[in-house]
């Protein structure tokens, strides 16, 4: 990492790695004695999201929820603050690409391609494990958390360059008690990979997840995710045109039908499907994601300035300038109490006077020598 643009409490922000709709994600660090450094995610709230009180309140919820989330197919979530009027989340550092990114790559070019069958299956499989924990999460006294997570999409599926599958962004999941709308009547959520159910602005439960990494799922084979019209569901046409393997299309069939009862109940029984049809890659899935992630080429760390244009981020202080504050103050205090004998002595010399309490007293009260 370059030296730092800007440091937020411990951490040391760098190069910016992306800029999502609400916050700037960049790579980061904590330093610490004797060369200790550990890489961080940091996402800052944008300016103009940082009004917004709707926005500000889902960016501390993700916080919130992300706290509380701890498994090995999630991003975790490290730390909150608040520095300089910005609101802040400290992440694990996810070294890799998004899906997002990778399904990109992977049409561009003169040989535009799906996903490997097998890296895909590999990515739905970890992202299901996810959800199951999630989706299955209870507080402290064992009631169920009633977790959604609401924007399952490939943005929001990180793949790390060892071949792990990290779901991260629970900013707008909520709890069964929320209501899915936010105040100024915004569905969230991408409109491609939405349930009919979502699209619709209607109460979710876990399903609507499923049927999201469904629509994921055809994405990384090679199909259409977008609907014209999401909330009146997935065209079956579209599985069947699909270029992969046949026994997934049943379940890929299953797991978008419109109505939730008629889908997979749970991550569990969405997984065990898969795993049924023999459609589990297990390691050599790894590989070949592995294998689609590396040809991702690193995109080249943001200049300086595009760092900083957009995200608003005021530049760091330059190195040791708090010591420079501090010696400043100490040579103004300096010259103030050599300011101050000056002025005494300069009254006390002429009257030649031992008693300094007298000759403080003639300081206020007599006038001075030369008036
Ligand atoms: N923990 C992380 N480690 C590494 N990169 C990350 C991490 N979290 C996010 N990113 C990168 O930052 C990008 C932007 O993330 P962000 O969540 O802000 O926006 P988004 O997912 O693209 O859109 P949205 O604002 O709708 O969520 C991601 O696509 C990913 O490339
Ligand atoms: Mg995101």
């Amino acid at each position: 990492m370059r030296s730092p643009i800007l440091v937020l409490g411990k951490y040391e922000i760098g190069d910016l790695i992306a800029t999502g709709g609400m916050a700037a994600v960049y790579r980061a660090r904590v330093a610490g004695p004797m060369g200790f450094e550990k890489p961080v995610a940091v996402k800052i709230l944008l300016d103009d999201a940082a009004q917004d009180e709707d926005i500000v309140r889902m960016f501390i919820d993700e916080a919130r929820l992300g706290a509380r989330l701890s498994h090995p197919n999630i991003a975790s979530v490290l730390d909150f603050g608040e520095a300089d009027g910005r609101f802040y989340l400290a992440m694990e550092y996810v070294d890799g690409v998004s899906l997002s990114a990778l399904l990109k790559h992977l049409q561009r070019g003169r040989n535009p391609r799906p996903l490997d069958a097998r890296a895909a299956l590999f990515i739905a499989q970890s992202v299901l494990r996810a959800l199951s924990y999630a989706h299955d999460l209870k507080d402290a006294n064992g009631h169920p958390l009633g977790i959604v997570h609401r924007d399952v999409s490939p943005h929001n599926i990180l793949l790390d360059r060892s071949g792990a599958v990290k779901l991260c962004d629970f900013g707008i999941a909520t709890g069964a008690h929320r209501v899915e709308k936010t105040q100024t009547g915004l569905v969230k959520g991408k409109a491609a990979f939405m349930s009919p159910e979502q699209a619709a602005g209607e109460r979710l439960d876990a399903r609507s997840d499923l049927y999201s990494l469904a629509v994921t799922l055809v994405a990384m084979l090679g199909g259409e995710p977008a609907s014209e019209d999401p909330a009146r569901g997935f065209d079956p046409g579209r599985v069947d045109a699909l270029d992969c393997p046949e026994a997934l299309k049943p379940v890929l069939r299953k797991a978008l039908a419109r109505k939730p009862s008629d889908r997979f109940q749970s991550a569990a029984e969405f997984s065990k499907a898969l795993v049924e049809a023999g459609l589990d890659p297990g390691e050599a899935g790894r590989l070949a994601l592995v294998e689609a992630v590396e040809k991702v080429p690193v995109p080249k760390p943001k200049s300086r300035k595009e760092s900083r244009r957009g995200e608003d981020v005021r530049p760091a202080p330059p190195a040791g300038s708090d010591k420079g504050y501090r010696n400043l103050l100490l040579v103004v205090l300096g010259f103030l109490v050599v300011a101050v004998i000056l002025a005494l002595l300069g009254v006390r010399l002429p009257q030649g006077g031992d008693d300094p309490a007298s000759g403080c007293a003639d300081a206020v009260t007599s006038p001075g020598p030369d008036r």
